[in-house]
């Protein structure tokens, strides 16, 4: 891949504007959705004001809106479709269970599969518990700790997102005003009414800075139930965590008895035996969601035995941790899940994280040549964008300010009107459907926003 691109004219690139046009027939579906939907919405990571285009089929890397304009997918539905849209085997795997029948109030064989190669590429899974979300599966993984240790708290840190648990929510948006100190930050509400007894009931630590957070957790170690960490954090500016920050915690957790979960809900992305495996540090247990469901809404648990037996009936008794769920395991996730993980081989893995690795390096570059202040983070076939040139290493220094959060905003929505899309956040990733002439285009339009960015 060209590192440095030839920089055409910003009109050379596709537009793919549409949308925003008066009159569009995005425009006319928003409004008819503000009328049954809060703000249009069904799920806040989706908007942009002052309204998004509505999608309409994906293809491949492609994904085409209802205005008829074409985008490489560069966001995968949040880093869920590693294999883009409608892959065929997929497809094929998904409506070949689905006539068969959507769900039923019977366990199918088709979870044991999906479980057994969780469990011969996880290190740290023995055993796996299935959910319909990541949020559902943090939700159990802390709710299985409690229940396990039989104590209350759990750490977390701060800025990291693990989905919409209140607990797990806590310090998401913390800030300058309310962060306090890095030594031990403040438990903030994300949610306006989150009771108190949630943000006393939750420990947060800084990512990274592994004296803090390890002095942190030993103070608070009787009360612990479990230290929850994303390896490489979007939310936190996708800065993978040192490889020594994770094995400090590794120790400190078990010298007391604390239970270490991996979310891995996105990471599983960066590795065939995800970060665990990449970064060689075995957790307690991990959480899963978005690419083991192929496509289809679905979360895991996934642990070593003894902490997963809180989920197990069949001691006599409920469980220690009862857990239902009617669509969980549900055969078509699971079918779609199968198909979408067998065929991320070790080398489709490999070659994901070449093109990243070029990717991630053009883009810098890109940065550099047209002289706007931006970095790029990232691991694997993760990549996301900072409108900002400082040393990023944890949450603080990659939290935007207003400004910078508006140059990023542009940026992103120029790419959009040039036939590329990426999350508003500047987080992106790769699909095994793209290649070298899909990552030169995107350098390409990235080199020609930035000469718009640089003309003002
Ligand atoms: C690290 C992490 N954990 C958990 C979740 C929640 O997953 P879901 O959106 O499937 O509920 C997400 C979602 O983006 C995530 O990034």
């Amino acid at each position: 891949m060209a590192t440095a691109p030839r920089v055409k004219s910003p009109r050379a690139q596709a537009r793919t504007a549409r949308w925003a046009e008066a009159g569009s027939k995005s425009a006319a579906l928003f409004a008819r959705a503000q009328g049954v939907l809060p703000g249009g919405n069904s799920r806040t990571t989706v908007y942009m004001a002052p309204y998004p285009p509505y999608a309409a089929a994906g293809d491949g890397c492609w994904i085409t809106d209802v205005e008829g304009d074409r985008r490489l997918d560069c966001l995968n539905n949040y880093t869920a479709l590693i294999h883009g849209h409608a892959h065929p085997s997929i497809v094929e795997a998904a409506t070949r269970r689905l006539a068969l029948g959507a769900s039923f109030p019977m366990p199918t064989p088709e979870e044991i599969e999906l479980a057994t190669l969780l469990c011969e590429r996880l290190p740290s899974a023995e055993r796996v518990r299935f959910t319909n979300s990541g949020s559902e599966a943090v939700m159990i993984a802390l709710k299985g700790a409690r229940a396990f240790t039989g104590r209350p708290k759990i750490a977390k840190f701060e800025g990291a997102y693990h989905g919409s648990y209140d607990y797990a929510e806590v310090s998401l948006s913390s800030s300058p005003e309310n962060w306090g100190s890095l030594s031990a930050p403040v438990s903030t509400a994300y949610s306006k009414g989150t009771p108190q007894a949630v943000l006393d009931d939750v420990v947060v630590l800084p990512f990274n800075y592994t004296e803090h957070a390890i002095a942190r957790i030993e103070r608070e170690a009787q009360h612990l139930a479990a230290v929850l960490v994303d390896p490489v954090p979007n939310r936190v500016g996708l800065v993978p965590a040192h490889r020594e920050f994770l094995q400090a915690l590794r120790e400190v957790t078990r010298a007391h008895g604390i239970v270490l979960i991996f979310d891995e809900v996105i990471s599983f992305r960066v590795g065939y035996q995800g970060a665990q495996g990449a970064l060689g540090i075995t957790p307690d247990a991990t959480t899963l969601g978005k690419i083991i469901g192929g496509g289809f809404p679905v979360g895991a648990v996934a642990g070593r035995a003894d902490v997963m037996s809180v989920f197990d009936p069949t001691r006599g008794g409920p469980p220690a941790a009862p857990h239902g769920g009617t669509f969980n395991a549900n055969p078509v996730t699971m079918a779609a899940g199968l198909a979408g993980m067998r065929m991320l081989t070790r080398e489709a893995y490999d070659r994901l994280d070449d093109l990243g690795a070029k990717l991630r390096s053009s883009l810098d570059d890109c940065f550099r040549q047209a002289g706007v202040s931006g970095r790029v983070t990232g691991m694997g076939s993760l990549f996301r964008l900072h409108a900002v040139d400082r040393e990023l290493t944890d949450y603080r220094s990659t939290r935007t300010t207003p400004a910078e959060g508006e140059r990023l905003v542009r940026l992103v929505r120029r790419l959009m009107e040039h036939g590329v899309l990426m999350s508003v956040t500047g987080l992106g990733c790769l699909s095994t459907p793209m290649g070298d002439a899909e990552l030169e285009g995107l350098v390409e339009t990235f080199a020609a926003v930035l000469e718009m960015e640089r003309a003002g």
